[in-house]
């Protein structure tokens, strides 16, 4: 059996996502990272084909990224509603249960998310873990006034968390926001009860939770295979 790479595992995801869940006519949420990527590309040749889609984008990149593939961005102010998104993740629990943001589009992400019927997540198998929070740490989307206070009470939810730095000055969301990255030693626990806690900071703007928002997740293994939560 052949061993994909993760990259290709990401574009198998991606493309299957597309095929089974974008129809002709719809108004399609684009996701972010290197996984939508793929997804986003998929669609773009569905445009060539003659499919007729409005998408509305979760971020800056991935706006720019459709528009190259020729496909139309609508504004999400402009539309009653989204039939399907498809959009990456970085942690995802055995619930469907999920941690996004580490691409800094959290925010966007889980607007469009939630103004969608249905949320589709492509990942590749390595993205699977038991409790959330044990491989990567949880991004929070702070506002940069008095951000420093805002991490301090975000530490007393019993993390460590670190300003995310891009060439030595903090990274900036597209929503002009700083994002903390939040490692929990022991993982998540209460994850329904850290996001309330979470969200009830003041200074907090989006937590990188995803909490009974993911529809589906289509999962690429190694062997090339796909499999499906739903
Ligand atoms: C973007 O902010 C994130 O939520 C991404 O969806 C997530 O980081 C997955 O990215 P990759 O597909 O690049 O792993």
């Amino acid at each position: 059996m052949t061993e994909y790479d993760q990259k290709k595992m990401k574009q198998i995801a991606a493309e299957k996502a597309v095929t089974d869940y974008v129809k002709d006519g719809m108004t399609v949420g684009l996701g972010t990272g290197s996984t939508a990527y793929f997804a986003i590309k998929k669609i773009g040749e569905l445009v060539q084909s003659g499919y007729k889609l409005k998408c509305v984008a979760t971020s800056v990149a991935s706006e720019e990224l459709a528009r190259e593939c020729g496909i139309e961005i609508v504004d999400l102010n402009d539309i009653t509603h989204i039939d399907v998104t498809i959009d990456g993740a970085d942690e995802v629990d055995p619930k469907k249960q999920l941690i996004k943001g580490l691409g800094g589009a959290l925010l966007r992400e889980k607007i469009v998310a939630s103004a969608s019927m249905s949320e589709i997540i492509v990942v590749d198998e390595s993205k699977l873990v038991e409790n959330l929070g044990t491989k990567e740490p949880l991004p929070v989307e702070v506002l940069q006034f008095g951000h420093t206070k805002t991490a301090y009470a975000l530490k007393r939810q019993g993390c460590e968390p670190v300003l995310r730095m891009k060439d030595g000055a903090p990274f900036v969301t597209d929503g002009g926001n700083y994002i903390y990255d939040c490692r929990f030693p022991e993982g998540i626990k209460t994850a329904f009860f850290l996001q309330s806690a979470i969200d009830s900071i003041p200074g907090v703007v989006e937590c990188g939770l995803f909490l009974n928002i993911a529809e589906a997740v289509v999962v690429a293994h190694p062997d090339g295979s796909v499999t499906v939560m739903d």
